[in-house]
């Protein structure tokens, strides 16, 4: 089984890779954000605390697929209550299995690309293909606003910097799986590249892994 691990931080670009590679090698895309997202908003929706640990870790074991439907997960109230969450160990530990199952066994059974932050060094450390996708924080929180924008809901730039530069301390500093490239991993600066530009230049490493 085929493995394909790609990690960032938050709009460089990453989720966007993914899919098209997975569509283009017919293999099956787990965005590991949306399982953090849904353990966060569960929790704010209940007005309970997404920080807190024990109630953060029963809500992960408690998870259901269904739960990734929700349709208020891709918000930045999500966001943030995701990266709350993500730095519990124990909310992170059960949730290792379910991304295991799925990279082990995709539903199509030729192969799985997954994305987050510790998939090629933690989740999937043995995935045959690693990258880590990158961009200036700036760049990121421009593509940020523009969506945004896109989805008529608007919104200030430096407010959008802000929360992306507090959300990237969280995941790069936290004690268990903090964000960084896994050993091996293609780097790839995305700062100055458009989507078909990061294609091509993950398509062109994963013909040199053969
Ligand atoms: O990728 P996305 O922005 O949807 O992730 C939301 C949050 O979930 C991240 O900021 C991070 O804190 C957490 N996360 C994580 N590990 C992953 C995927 C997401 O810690 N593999």
């Amino acid at each position: 089984m085929t493995i394909i691990a790609i990690d960032g931080p938050a709009a460089a670009g990453k989720g966007t890779l993914a899919r098209r590679l997975a569509a283009a090698l017919g293999f099956d895309y787990l965005d590991t954000g949306l399982i953090y997202r849904a353990v966060g908003m569960g929790l704010a929706r209940a007005g309970q605390d997404p920080a807190d640990p024990a109630l953060a870790e029963a809500a992960a074991r408690a998870l259901t697929p269904e739960a990734l439907g929700a349709g208020d997960l891709r918000g930045d109230d999500a966001a943030q209550a995701a990266s709350k969450v993500a730095a519990i160990p124990g909310v992170r530990a059960a949730l290792l299995d379910f991304q295991r199952r799925f990279a082990a066994h995709p539903p199509g059974g030729r192969g799985a690309v997954l994305d987050g932050r510790d998939i090629g060094t933690v989740v999937c450390p043995a995935a045959e293909v690693k990258m880590f996708v990158d961009a200036s924080v700036e760049k990121r929180a421009e593509r940020r606003l523009k969506e945004l924008q896109a989805a008529g809901r608007g919104g200030i730039y430096a407010d959008v910097l802000a929360d992306m530069k507090e959300r990237d301390d969280r995941d790069r500093n936290r004690s268990v799986a903090p964000l960084k490239p896994a050993e091996g991993a293609l780097l790839l600066d995305t700062s100055d590249l458009d989507a078909d530009q990061a294609f091509a230049a993950a398509l062109s490493h994963l013909r040199e892994k053969g």
